[in-house]
């Protein structure tokens, strides 16, 4: 289906002063990957991540950016910025964004549409709470970010945007779905894209899976046919454990 992109999201972890060891060890342990391979660090790890990047096959990402191309946003960061760092790739809407930082739906289309708009690729997360699943609102829930994502964003421009579907109750909680529950959400996530755009563009979409994906499970998760790639917490901040995962992405 779409390119397989396999990311890590290091959240508040790694030093600068660590960042450029690792990312070159990251580049060297997937230097023959058939995949594309992201880390996405905190603001102040992305300049060294970035040169430490350069000729090699990884890509940098930031985890989250301001919607606005500058003014008076004390202590936010614009996509213009991450640009020219050198930054390809930026995460939208994380489920811890969206809990402890006030992120909405309407916000993440925001972003989202300021990404695509300066040539920033956009990793859009969407999912549901265990109370969610529960009660079984799993897939309505999941329309309505994927919907309100993409609202005003052309098909063109859709086809550039990588959506992760990251259950909460998944993310660093060592549960991860099963490999065909995360499928039927991916694949779900796919059929909502074709509805709001059309085959071709849904099939463009580059869908992750994340929450607790880890060296032990990639494979399975990564080998059904609506998970294009994984969006990594804890297992990217181990460069071993992030190229198995990166291996399975085939
Ligand atoms: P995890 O995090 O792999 O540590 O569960 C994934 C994420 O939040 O992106």
């Amino acid at each position: 289906m779409g390119k397989y992109i396999i990311a890590g999201n290091w959240k508040m972890n790694k030093l600068p002063s660590e960042t450029y060891d690792f990312v070159k060890e990251v580049a060297a342990k997937n230097a023959s990957a058939s995949c594309e391979v992201v880390c996405c660090t905190p603001y102040v790890c992305l300049s060294e991540a970035v040169r430490a990047a350069k000729g090699t096959n990884v890509k940098i990402g930031a985890e989250n950016l301001h919607f606005e191309d500058k003014g008076a946003f004390t202590g936010e960061v614009s996509a213009d910025m991450l640009k020219d760092l050198g930054v390809e790739y930026v995460i939208i809407g994380h489920s811890e964004r969206r809990q402890y930082f006030a992120e909405t739906d309407e916000t993440v289309n925001l972003k989202t549409k300021k990404a695509l708009e300066k040539g920033l690729i956009p990793i859009v997360c969407v999912g549901e709470s265990l109370d969610e699943r529960e009660a079984g609102i799993t897939m309505d829930l999941i329309a309505i970010q994927v919907k309100k994502a993409f609202a005003g964003i052309s098909a063109a421009d859709a086809a550039k945007v990588v959506v992760a579907y990251e259950p909460i109750w998944a993310i660093g909680t060592g549960k991860t779905a099963t490999a065909d529950q995360a499928e039927e959400v991916c694949a779900g996530i796919r059929a909502i894209l074709a509805g709001l755009y059309d085959d071709a563009t849904a099939k463009a979409v580059t869908i992750q899976y994340g929450g607790s994906m880890n060296a032990a499970n990639a494979a399975e998760l990564l080998a059904k046919e609506n998970i294009d790639g994984g969006l990594i917490g804890g297992a990217s901040l181990k460069a071993d454990d992030f190229a198995v995962i990166v291996a399975a992405a085939k």
